[in-house]
């Protein structure tokens, strides 16, 4: 690898300034997805592997990130499991068809990994692409954050008929979790074998779990999951809101960064993990909406807090919002590259 910043930091090895990526750096904040956008819908977007690697490479040649990340979503695991999945502007995912009884969770298919051949089909574009100058990220939602879409059929505030199933039924909800596990395994070991360079295992709203729920519902999945990857050099990355709370469960499962919302001091939780474990994050994605010299002071704090400590991959607390002025998130791309420790 050209730039191998991105890996030595996932494997807590020394580098001369914090590698940086953004979680959704692919996405609507860029003019140029829109001009993309405007011609397809999300799902052929993610389906098509040519249209996926351009929409990777925006990025990759705008904003000179130190690793990509596949153009995809954590929901077509669910959709090749039998989700009648739909992206609609406005209104964000939708599984037409809920999972809410046995007989649901029954017809869900296991053996789905052909469904997202795909997948494999962009990651193989992308490497060609990228031609080795920076690494590949791959990614799969986490179970329970998949499930909650499976059972809500789309986005939810409060997540109510999947905390439901958890408390009622949760034989039922651990059938599902189960499934989703094994499929998620599969499929991030598929695009380990087509070629990504590490992957991120997205939990995004496992802040909604208490404690003991995360440990039942959620942490046992991943657990099961990071054990099943053919991980010899590929860095597994594991990313929840709630990760200022749940770290020491996370550290747990054995990955090798932990990504960490903004709520939490970075040091703090990177000094109370094992030492082998890096962390990622952890800007409040909302400084980017601010004014420049905010953006710096903000990057520049962070940066002399972590400054001696190895494993520290720059990133955001969560995704980049779609209205962030770009200007400003090529700022912050600018401040980080030109940062010294
Ligand atoms: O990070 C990247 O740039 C890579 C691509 C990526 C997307 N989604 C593209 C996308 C990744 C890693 C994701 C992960 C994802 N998808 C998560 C976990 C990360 C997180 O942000 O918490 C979740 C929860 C989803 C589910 C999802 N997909 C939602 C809720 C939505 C729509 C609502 C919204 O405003 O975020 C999507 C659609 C989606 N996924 C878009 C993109 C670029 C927008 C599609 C469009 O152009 O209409």
């Amino acid at each position: 690898m050209i730039n191998n910043l991105f890996l030595d930091a996932a494997f807590s090895k020394q580098t001369e300034r914090p590698p940086v990526w953004m979680m959704r750096q692919a996405g609507r904040f860029m003019p140029e997805y829109w001009e993309i956008k405007n011609k397809y819908s999300f799902l052929e977007m993610c389906k098509t592997p040519e249209i996926a690697a351009d929409v990777t490479m925006l990025p990759v040649n705008l904003l000179n990130v130190d690793a990509a990340i596949l153009f995809c979503d954590i929901l077509v695991t669910g959709e090749a499991m039998g989700g009648d999945l739909s992206f609609t502007q406005g209104i964000g995912p939708r599984f037409a068809n809920p999972v809410r009884t046995e007989a649901d969770i029954a017809k869900l298919n296991v053996d789905c990994l052909d469904e997202l051949q795909y997948v494999a089909d962009a990651i193989i574009e992308i490497q060609k692409r990228l031609d080795k100058k920076i690494p590949l990220i791959g990614f799969a939602g986490a179970p329970f954050t998949v499930m909650s879409y499976l059972v809500e059929g789309g986005s939810s505030k409060d997540f109510k008929l999947t905390k439901l199933m958890l408390h009622n039924q949760p034989k039922l909800a651990h059938a599902l979790l189960s499934k989703i596990a094994t499929v998620t395994a599969n499929y991030l070991n598929l695009q380990i074998a087509a070629g990504v360079n590490a992957v991120q295992i997205f939990d995004s709203w496992a802040q909604s779990l208490s404690w003991d729920d995360y440990k039942e519902f959620s942490h046992r999945y991943i657990q099961e999951i990071i054990s099943k990857l053919n991980r010899k050099d590929i860095p597994v990355i594991s990313f929840c809101k709630g990760s200022s709370v749940f770290a020491p469960i996370m550290a747990e499962a054995k990955p090798d960064v932990i990504s960490v919302d903004w709520n939490a001091d970075l040091l703090n939780i990177k000094n109370a993990l094992p030492t082998q474990i890096a962390v990622q994050g952890n800007l409040d994605p909302h400084i980017l909406y601010a004014d420049k010299p905010v953006i710096k002071a903000h990057i520049h704090k962070l940066f002399e807090r972590m400054r001696g400590t190895n494993g520290f991959i720059f990133n955001l607390g969560h995704g980049i919002m779609p209205d962030i002025p770009f200007d400003n998130v090529k700022y912050a791309f600018e401040v980080v590259r030109k940062f010294k420790y």
